[in-house]
């Protein structure tokens, strides 16, 4: 829906409106220079053509090492395989460890194409709903429950999260694992909004268990989202059926993107510079919000979004976010598209477009919501096809 958003905020601005975008998840910083010129040097060397299945293996044992660097967790480079972006991995991940029918445990509210993955793949998606009262973190007892309820094969768990930025503590983490390696579930970490921690550092589930599955990519903190290129670190028994199903879904991922991605561990000061900005939006949105009649919202500890309970305003957010885009210019995410049925009251607002971006969207949103009539009414209209 966030994309549907965009195609009919795109459309506005070909009549010639201003829209402001905070429904994408995408760093709005322009490529950094770093990238440009690394990619250059890496096509003046040659255009590249196929490489190994696994990745490059200079950029694994790089990826290898950070691990090492930023977690203390000592990875040998055989576990790391270079991919299509985290969506990439997904898919090697879900393949190589289920068989169809499995049931993997995916929070609600969560990112909605990893159902859409699952189902595309024959697996089924268990809901386990969280909410205020675990800070929008998913606990060992409620994954718990949801496994006594119904067994699960396999949990998918993200932190920081997509919608709400909310993150998992490292004790909570702990027990997740802990109850997984006991109960045979197997675990898949996504792991892509590290480096977007804005209190505390989020903890790799390597830590606590060295057979989780942990998914990354250069999308989000190194703002590479079009290079598509992210990676995969899994059990030693899942490194050959992965490097094979590597080798006929996508033959490897994109080399001259692998060549460049070498330059981004070594990119931190700019990397730290684009993520000060976030942190300006975010406390921006933080103090702001409540002034303007958005006070409820998750614990945005990472990532660059605030998911917004909008329930005093509407229960219909896919008409909400209509109006909000037709009348404040502002583009924002129902909150259905995270959550099928909560979201129905809440939108996501995402801070990852600039400063600017943001300031402006307060302002437009603030005007809106003091004098339109219609930002209190619920309206049929959506964007649902
Ligand atoms: C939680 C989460 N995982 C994975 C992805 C996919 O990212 P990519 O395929 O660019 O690595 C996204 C994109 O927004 C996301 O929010």
């Amino acid at each position: 829906m966030a994309m549907d958003v965009m195609r009919e905020a795109r459309r506005l601005e070909r009549e010639g409106r201003r829209i402001v975008h905070m429904e994408l998840g995408e760093p709005g910083a322009p490529t950094p220079r770093w990238i440009v010129e690394a990619a250059m040097a890496a096509l003046r060397d040659g255009a590249p053509g196929y490489g190994e299945a696994a990745g490059d293996p200079t950029l694994r044992a790089r990826i290898a090492r950070h691990y090492l660097e930023h977690y203390g967790v000592e990875l040998s480079s055989e576990r790391v395989m270079v991919t299509t972006g985290s969506s990439g991995a997904f898919l090697l991940a879900f393949l190589s460890a289920f068989d169809a029918g499995a049931r993997i445990g995916v929070t609600a509210p969560g990112y909605p194409a990893y159902l859409n993955i699952l189902e595309a793949l024959g697996l089924v998606a268990a809901p386990i709903e969280i909410g205020e009262e675990t800070r929008f973190a998913p606990t060992a007892a409620l994954i718990e429950a949801a496994h006594r309820k119904e067994r699960l094969d396999g949990l998918l768990l993200m932190s920081p999260a997509n919608p709400t930025g909310a993150m998992i503590s490292s004790p909570e983490l702990e027990k997740i694992a802990a109850f997984c390696e006991e109960a045979g579930v197997t675990l898949v970490s996504d792991e892509i909004y590290h480096g977007l921690e804005y209190e505390e550092r989020a903890p790799t589930a390597l830590r606590f268990w060295r057979d989780a599955i942990v998914v990354n990519s250069f999308s989000k903190y190194y703002a590479m989202t079009g290079w598509r290129l992210g990676w995969i670190v899994a059990p030693e028994s899942l490194v050959r059926p992965i490097e094979r199903l590597q080798q006929s879904l996508a033959i490897c991922a994109p080399t001259l993107a692998q060549r460049v991605a070498l330059g981004a561990f070594e990119a931190r000061d700019g990397l730290e510079a684009i993520k000060a900005g976030y942190a300006k939006s975010r406390a921006r949105l933080v103090e702001r919000l409540p002034q303007i009649g958005l006070p409820r919202f998750a614990p945005p500890d990472g990532a660059f979004y605030i998911y917004a309970d909008v329930a005093h305003l509407t229960h219909d957010s896919v008409g909400f976010c209509a109006r909000m885009l037709e009348e404040a210019g502002v583009a924002a995410t129902p909150g259905v598209d995270f959550d099928r049925t909560r979201g129905k009251k809440a939108l996501r607002l995402s801070y990852a477009g600039g400063e600017a971006e943001v300031a402006e969207g307060l302002d437009r949103l603030a005007g809106w919501l003091r004098t339109s009539p219609s930002a209190l009414s619920a309206r049929t209209e959506s964007f649902e096809r």
